[in-house]
């Protein structure tokens, strides 16, 4: 079964079609490196810009380490704790790379994706793939196969059903350099699990805090449902709703959060899915203020702020 989805989607590539992957962040749209009309084809049907860069997914190390010019002690080590995993590490290109793949840029951004299928899918393919999230730029990413099917065209995208993604929201980014790590997208990996992950390593953690755009990701909307999603940072659902009453919002859908991080991510794009379905006016979300504080929620907090049109507090 599992090998007759492969050989299908080893066959989708030779037909000029896309493969969405399952992994456990969320599904993602393949090319493999060596057919770049297929990575051409990644841009058009996502109408992604040619500006925004793409990850590559491979199987194994082998498949990876050729891709990027210094493969340090840091970057083993860093593998070995956190693939396959959702940690996307940026580093100098070599040219086996194409221009489109990193928008011209010198570097470039790979993982191993932590899904069995994938992997396997992966190791058959015999190459790795560059994939973004298998979604429409700027909407929210998918997180299981039917999510993929309802918006691609079965004549363009073969998708590989590997059930629902168990992190829910993209990889952490980081980009390496000899001394530091930079943070340049938040996600599950939080800044305290890479931080003591390095306490042998001569190398400190910045957050990203400049103005140019280097990960989309950071474009200030992205990930946007099709309703309007509000943030309300309160400490009780009376104290968001007075915020809502305060702000004119009189028909809104609250989507109840866990207080589990790792529980919120996994099912805050199907929650955003769902709520878009419904009749009310916008969708809000409420969390605790204390989660700006905490490292655990950063990642989850930058997705909702970004598919936000508003973020409400009481002062
Ligand atoms: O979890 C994930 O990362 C998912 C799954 C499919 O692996 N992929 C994903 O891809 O989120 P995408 O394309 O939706 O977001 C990738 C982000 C983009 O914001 C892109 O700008 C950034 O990665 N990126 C890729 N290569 C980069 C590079 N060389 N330098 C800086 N940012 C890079
Ligand atoms: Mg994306």
């Amino acid at each position: 079964m599992k090998n007759d989805e492969i050989a299908l989607a080893l066959e989708a590539f030779k037909n000029d079609k896309l493969v969405a992957i399952p992994t456990e962040t969320v599904y993602g749209l393949a090319a493999p490196l060596n057919q770049p009309k297929l990575i051409k084809k990644i841009f058009e049907l996502k109408e992604r810009p040619f500006f925004d860069p793409l990850i590559v997914h491979g199987s194994n190390l082998e498949q990876l380490k050729p891709l990027v010019k210094e493969w340090t002690p840091l970057c083993d080590h860093l593998a070995s704790i956190f693939w396959p995993g959702p940690l996307t590490m940026v580093m100098n290109k070599t040219e086996l790379v194409d221009d489109m793949i990193t928008a011209g840029l010198d570097t470039v951004g790979i993982r191993i994706p932590n899904s069995e299928l994938t992997i396997s899918f992966l190791e058959q393919l015999g190459i790795p793939v560059a994939a973004p999230s298998a979604n429409m730029f700027k909407k929210v990413s998918p997180t299981k196969a039917a999510d993929v099917s309802q918006v691609f065209n079965e004549k363009d995208v073969f998708v590989l059903d590997g059930g629902e993604s168990q992190v829910g929201i993209e990889s952490t980014i980081i980009k390496l350099t000899k001394k530091s790590i930079q943070i340049l997208r938040p996600g599950m990996i939080s800044k305290a699990q890479l931080k003591e992950s390095l306490t042998d390593f001569d190398c400190t953690i910045v957050d990203y805090a400049g103005e140019n755009i280097v990960a989309p990701g950071q474009l200030k909307e992205h990930y946007r449902p099709e309703k309007e999603v509000i943030t309300i940072f309160a400490d009780t659902i009376d104290e968001a709703n007075e915020i809502l009453q305060k702000n004119t919002i009189s028909e809104a859908c609250f989507i109840d959060l866990d207080d589990n991080p790792t529980l919120v991510a996994r099912s805050l794009y199907k929650s955003l899915r769902e709520a878009s379905q419904g009749s009310h006016q916008a969708i809000a979300v409420c969390l605790p203020k204390d989660t700006q504080n905490d490292d655990s929620w950063s990642g989850i907090l930058d997705r909702l702020i970004k598919a936000s049109a508003k973020v409400l507090t009481k002062d």
